[in-house]
């Protein structure tokens, strides 16, 4: 039977304070229950899901270079970083990965500063404003590009 295809998600700044942090807008269950359900989910898909969390863009920009070597795809919820950051921007054009981008809100009914995302030019697709549900749909939309990919 192939390997199971290694998906990287990572989340950025503030994202550890899930559950706490403004749960009227990003929801009540922890970085560690959508993790857990992230695990899980990627296992009955038939991936290897490795989870990661930083509030250093360094430290983002770093594990997305590496995951060339042994990784199949990325999904990211880059927080704030999102809106400034053309290092992490440029880091995923350099990986060449397929990556999708996941926003917990809808970016697009909230403050002007957070409708651009410079991480969205650089992403497969985004889903943003379904909550948790975001990540599992990324991992399944994952799923199933790189099962085919496998089988081709
Ligand atoms: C977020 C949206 C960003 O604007 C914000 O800075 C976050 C979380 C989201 O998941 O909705 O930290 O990425």
């Amino acid at each position: 039977m192939a390997k199971a295809p290694k998906v990287l998600i990572l989340n950025g700044p503030n994202l550890n304070m899930l559950g706490s942090r403004q749960p009227d807008v990003y929801g009540r269950e922890s970085l560690d229950d959508i993790e857990k359900s992230c695990l899980r989910h990627g296992k009955d898909l038939g991936l290897d899901v490795d989870c990661r969390q930083s509030n250093s863009e360094g430290e983002l920009v770093g594990w997305i270079q590496a995951a060339r070597e042994g990784h199949s795809g990325i999904v990211i919820n880059p927080g704030a970083y999102s809106h400034t950051s053309i290092a992490i921007m440029d880091a995923i054009l350099a990986a060449g990965l397929p990556l999708i981008e996941v926003h917990l809100s809808n970016i697009h009914r909230r403050e002007a500063f957070r409708h651009h995302s410079y991480v969205s030019k650089a992403a497969d697709a985004v889903i943003c404003g379904l909550g948790s549900q975001g990540y599992l749909m990324a991992l399944d939309a994952m799923a199933r590009r790189l099962i085919a990919e496998q089988e081709t």
